[in-house]
């Protein structure tokens, strides 16, 4: 532990302050009982003493360096190289190969500058004393002082149309930065696209994210499937209608369902729901078995499958909407028609 006096500023080098009593200012308390135990005894490192493994540091250190140059080209390189795309996989690609040169590059500086500082750097120990925060009654004066003469030198009280027009002009200054950026976003006011989902008459719902219809009887009880629409690949935005769509579908026994959105919406105990919660959007889905309760990991909303996703707790202030669900002939799950109300945040309990 060290104690230091109130208004010292020295620097003190290793072992100079060993032993030292410590200097308070009167009124200051029992601290003053401690005596300041120094430095421990100087070991030096491997490197101060020994010349080839000072010169090994050197070239670990160059190494890391290098693996940072290494990591900003690939980087540079995926940048061109890699184009996101519009798919899935070539986003997945294009993300992987930027972020682990990224990583590589500020990891490579990162070891590399900690590494020279532990092992080359020069080793000395120094204690900077700790010195009281607030400025003398004199510096304080002065800084106002010099305020005053400042406001005095700009003659703003006496001006009032001056004040007026450097107030104004302040005033006005943010537009500069906020019109652009509302300009920009003001697109994606275009709430309506949210209405609808790839979601139809007869749409096969696929396991997410192979694609692969499923049968109503590889729904075991109590599990739960994440659930895309086929051919979500061929849409002209995959990635946009993937975030509207995604469904999660749930099997409970057919006399725990206690309601649902519409008549016929379930198939023999399986529910499907937006994924979407209604507070802000954040993916749902933590499902509990025994309570039929989906969980909401961002703020908590909790909704409950059984009573056609009811808000039981939290945030959130509508139902997660319910994908209406048959089977066809093969006996695969299909969509009986879109969600009948829009997927997402509140929003649209303005509408109603
Ligand atoms: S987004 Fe789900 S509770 Fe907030």
């Amino acid at each position: 532990m060290s104690i230091t006096p109130v208004n010292g500023h020295d620097d003190h080098e290793h072992g100079d302050t060993a032993g030292s009593d410590v200097a308070l200012r009167e009124g200051e308390n029992s601290v003053g009982k401690f005596r300041n135990p120094g430095f421990g005894p100087h070991r030096p490192r491997r490197s101060d003493v020994d010349p080839a493994a000072n010169k090994r540091a050197e070239r670990q250190v160059v190494v890391l360096f290098a693996i940072s140059i290494l990591g900003t080209i690939g980087f540079v390189v995926a940048y061109f190289a890699l184009p996101p795309g519009e798919t899935l996989a070539s986003m997945r690609t294009s993300n992987l190969a930027l972020g682990l040169g990224l990583a590589f590059s500020l990891l490579g500086i990162g070891l590399a500058a900690v590494h020279w500082a532990k092992s080359l750097m020069n080793d000395h120990e120094k204690a900077e004393d700790r010195h009281a925060q607030r400025t003398s009654d004199a510096g304080r004066a002065e800084a106002l002082q010099v305020l005053k003469d400042g406001a005095d030198d700009s003659a703003i009280g006496r001006r009032g149309v001056l004040k007026g027009a450097l107030v104004s002009s302040l005033a006005l200054f943010p537009l500069t930065l906020a019109l652009p950026l509302i300009g920009e976003v003001g697109e994606d006011w275009n709430v309506s696209k949210f209405k609808r989902t790839l979601w139809a008459k007869n749409k096969k719902l696929t396991i997410d994210p192979t694609g692969r219809p499923i049968k109503a009887s590889d729904v075991t009880v109590g599990s739960v499937v994440h659930v895309i629409p086929e051919g979500l690949d061929e849409a002209e935005a995959p990635l946009d209608e993937k975030a509207k769509a995604v469904v999660l579908l749930v099997r409970m026994d057919p006399r725990d369902i206690k309601s649902e959105q519409g008549e016929g919406w379930s198939y023999d105990g399986i529910v499907a729901f937006s994924k979407i919660c209604t507070h802000v959007g954040c993916p749902v889905a933590l499902y509990e078995q025994q309570t039929h309760h989906l969980l909401c990991p961002c703020h908590q909303s909790t909704f409950d499958v059984a009573d056609g996703a009811k808000v039981v707790f939290g945030p959130a202030k509508r139902p997660l909407p319910q994908l209406p669900i048959t089977v066809d002939d093969e006996g695969y799950l299909v969509a009986q028609s879109d969600f009948a109300e829009p997927i997402g945040p509140s929003f649209w309990e303005r509408l109603r």
